[in-house]
């Protein structure tokens, strides 16, 4: 069935090539500022994509079918309009005010409103789901049996994992809690455990050092850390608890003593660590759990505004920010979205591929599909262990019908598998992808192969901070364009605004700073213990007049560019500030740069984005050493080691290269530009404002040889780039 595009009916989906600029123009900057704006001025070229539309097998069943869903949630409906989303939960007391905004641009929804979340997401199922499966575990090693957990034994294990956190570690409402753990089953019961009592979680990403766990509970005041001894990942079994001593000793050189570390055991009968447990400080959850056998834990009354965790995140400077979210704002949010752009039904098995550490596993693994009531499914490992398979065969296996991941996963699978969805039987109704903009080719993989031309493709915009997505297709209601996140989600306002603040019109064919207009219930509180870094860095650049509470007065600065198709659909370009994604994910390139500074031999460093065909971008790191010091490959590998102690494996840089000086403005900035462009094999453009250019044809020898310039910068490599470089 086609449908006309209900963004503009009478568009016809023509192929048409459109030059796109950056915002920003030329003539405004002079001298050594222009090499800076040059940076800005990222054009990109594509060909407009044909669109896709929604199957009537999938229109018939989907929650959301109805096109009036945008004028129920237009402007002149707001803020009421989010009763729709808030009016899935269960309240203990239903709210009065929708949105406050006296304290603007500090957001409350839903305030005179107390709920519990984790009763939100377990007990209320009980009566009609109690023996339906809640979360279905997959280790890593293929002959490990699956765990499936009813909602009624997800029930009694999140009371009694509230009651030791309760009587045994003295927590209670509004207490910090670090959690930092693999992909396991009393990932998500720790922290509904932990939502039951009003205790704010911080889950750290498994895969982080144990030192970046350290900086975190200090900045959230963490005196309970709670882990697990080891896990398997690429077939190895990984000694995690190694990182908690590491945490705690790096938490307490900041005057932050961590009392009790808890500590899940991966195996029943053995331990999977051979890192001593420390008498008094370590206990083993699963020992303690026994005293707690059978318990329950009234869920704590939560006004709608307190926090529910805080999920750290790289920005362009200084250390992770805590982003707090809130508990009924979140949880409409993220249940609204859940069960209308993922279409989760109590009756599908979901699978999201990602990790529980990263906001993407807090919204669409654990919080939004369970308090839909679906079934859940986790995956200990890496998708390609043993082969390229194994996520197709959890797939048949499971019955996983609604599939999500990452372009940097659907990549990798691509290039290692492509023709292995092909061996499965498997269904999938729709898929979502999240993290970075996916380039059309990997779409059409996901959506040909993957998804057998069937399944319908919600590609979601959207961050740590706004808690749930922003833009996307609704699967039921609107056709799909690769490569292009789609429409703001209803309720969501979106506009494209150049450095002064105006707008740039829809279809002008010109980028700039996307922003959201307006609250939305999913949006951040405030950053942990820092509200005026959090007013500075979202709310300061568009807002005219701080001491307005007026919401139309604040505009949310997501630090993406972006621009709007002539049908409204909108492309994110990347990031616009000094944040590195690699895999979907946020690095701050200042975080790895300090880290390359621990190592006494450097004097400076810089780090740049490399294009990686699997995981989008990868760091590479430019070092200059102190005088004196030889350059030896020694210290490029001890820059490495810091990168992955102080931050962890993900950060791993490419090539760590030692060079002569770095490239410098006239005012002694580096110019990462310039050394992103010899690192990507591209011209690098006018040099003549540096203080120091011939340093940069030294410098480009070195990585790229004595030969000729490899490759002027072509349209394809910028579209590559996005606004990283
Ligand atoms: C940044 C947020 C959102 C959860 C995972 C990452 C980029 C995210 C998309 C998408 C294009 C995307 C943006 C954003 N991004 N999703 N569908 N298309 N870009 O969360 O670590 O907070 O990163 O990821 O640049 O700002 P995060």
């Amino acid at each position: 069935m086609r449908q006309r595009n209900p963004y503009n009916p009478d568009s016809t989906p023509r192929p048409h090539e459109v030059r796109h600029v950056m915002a920003g123009a030329r003539t405004q900057v002079t001298g050594e500022d222009q090499s800076r704006l040059s940076e800005a001025e990222i054009a990109v070229h594509w060909k407009e994509e044909a669109l896709y539309y929604p199957g009537p097998k999938f229109i018939g069943q989907a929650n959301w079918t109805d096109p009036g869903v945008m004028e129920r949630f237009s402007e002149k409906n707001f803020p009421e309009c989010f009763r729709e989303f808030a009016d899935l939960l269960t309240w203990d007391q239903y709210w009065h005010t929708t949105l406050d905004t006296s304290k603007a641009p500090f957001w409350k929804w839903f305030v005179g409103g107390k709920l519990n979340v984790s009763a939100n997401c377990v007990d209320r199922h009980l009566a009609m789901y109690a023996n339906k499966s809640s979360l279905i575990w997959v280790p890593e090693p293929e002959d490990e049996p699956t765990v499936v957990l009813t909602y009624q034994e997800l029930y009694n294990r999140v009371n009694e994992m509230a009651a030791l956190l309760r009587d045994h570690c003295g927590l209670k409402k509004g207490d910090r809690v670090t959690i930092h753990m693999p992909m396991v089953p009393e990932l998500p019961i720790t922290m509904l455990a932990c939502a039951r009592l009003g205790v704010i979680h911080s889950v750290v990403f498994g895969g982080f050092s144990g030192e970046a766990c350290g900086a975190r509970i200090v900045d959230s005041g963490s005196r309970i850390l709670v882990t697990m001894d080891g896990y398997y990942r690429s077939g190895k079994l990984l000694d995690h608890k190694v990182n908690a001593d590491i945490a705690v000793a790096a938490a307490e050189k900041e005057g932050t003593k961590v009392e009790k570390v808890l500590v899940w055991k991966r195996f029943r009968d053995k331990a999977a660590s051979p890192t001593p447990m420390i008498a008094g400080r370590d206990f083993y959850v699963n020992d303690v759990l026994k005293q707690f056998a059978g318990a329950k834990v009234e869920p704590v009354s939560i006004p709608a505004e307190d926090p529910l965790f805080l999920m750290y995140t790289s920005g362009s400077t200084g250390k992770p920010k805590g982003c707090q979210h809130s508990s009924g704002g979140y949880l409409a949010y993220v249940t609204g979205t859940s069960k209308f752009i993922q279409d989760i039904h109590p009756t599908d098995i979901y699978w999201c591929m990602a990790d529980i550490g990263w906001i993407t596993g807090h919204s669409y693994i654990v919080y939004g599909p369970l308090a839909n009531a679906a079934t859940t499914v986790l995956y200990e490992g890496v998708p390609t262990y043993p082969d390229a398979g194994r996520p197709w065969r959890i797939a048949e296996r499971l019955g996983v019908n609604i599939f999500h991941t990452s372009p940097t996963a659907i990549r990798s699978l691509r290039k290692l598998g492509p023709d292995e969805p092909k061996k499965y039987r498997y269904h999938f109704k729709c898929m979502t992808t999240v993290g970075e903009p996916i380039e059309p080719e990997a779409w059409k993989w996901y959506y040909e192969v993957v998804g057998r031309s069937e399944a319908v493709i919600t590609d979601t915009w959207w961050q740590t901070e706004t808690g749930g997505f922003l833009c996307t297709t609704k699967p039921g209601i609107d056709p799909m364009k690769p490569g292009s996140a789609g429409p703001p989600m209803p309720g969501i306002y979106p506009a494209i605004l150049d450095e002064q603040g105006n707008e740039i019109p829809t279809g002008s064919g010109r980028a700039g700073n996307i922003v959201i207009r307006n609250p939305w219930p999913g949006i951040f509180e405030t950053i942990w213990g820092d509200p005026d870094r959090f007013v500075k860095t979202y709310y300061a650049k568009y807002n005219k007049n701080k001491s307005s509470t007026d919401w139309h007065d604040w505009p949310y600065f997501a630090g993406d560019g972006a621009l709007r198709a002539p049908d409204g659909y909108i492309r994110i370009l990347g990031r616009v500030d000094d944040v590195i994604n690699v895999a979907g994910h946020r690095l701050g390139t200042k975080e790895l740069e300090s880290a390359c500074l621990t190592v006494p031999e450097v004097a400076e460093a810089a780090v740049v984005p490399i294009v990686d065909p699997e995981k989008g971008r990868v760091p590479e790191v430019y070092v200059a050493l102190k005088p004196g010091v030889k350059a030896d490959p020694a210290v490029a590998e001890k820059v490495s080691k810091a990168i992955e102690t102080q931050i962890g494996k993900i950060a791993r840089p490419r090539t760590v290269r030692i060079v002569p000086d770095m490239p410098k403005t006239r005012s002694g900035k580096i110019m990462r530009r310039v050394l992103a462009s010899i690192s990507n094999r591209m011209d690098y453009g006018d040099i003549s404002t540096l203080s120091n250019p011939e340093v940069v044809e030294q410098i480009r020898v070195m990585v790229q040889g004595a030969g000729p310039v490899e490759k002027q910068a072509g349209p394809d490599d910028i579209k590559q780039f996005g606004k990283d470089v």
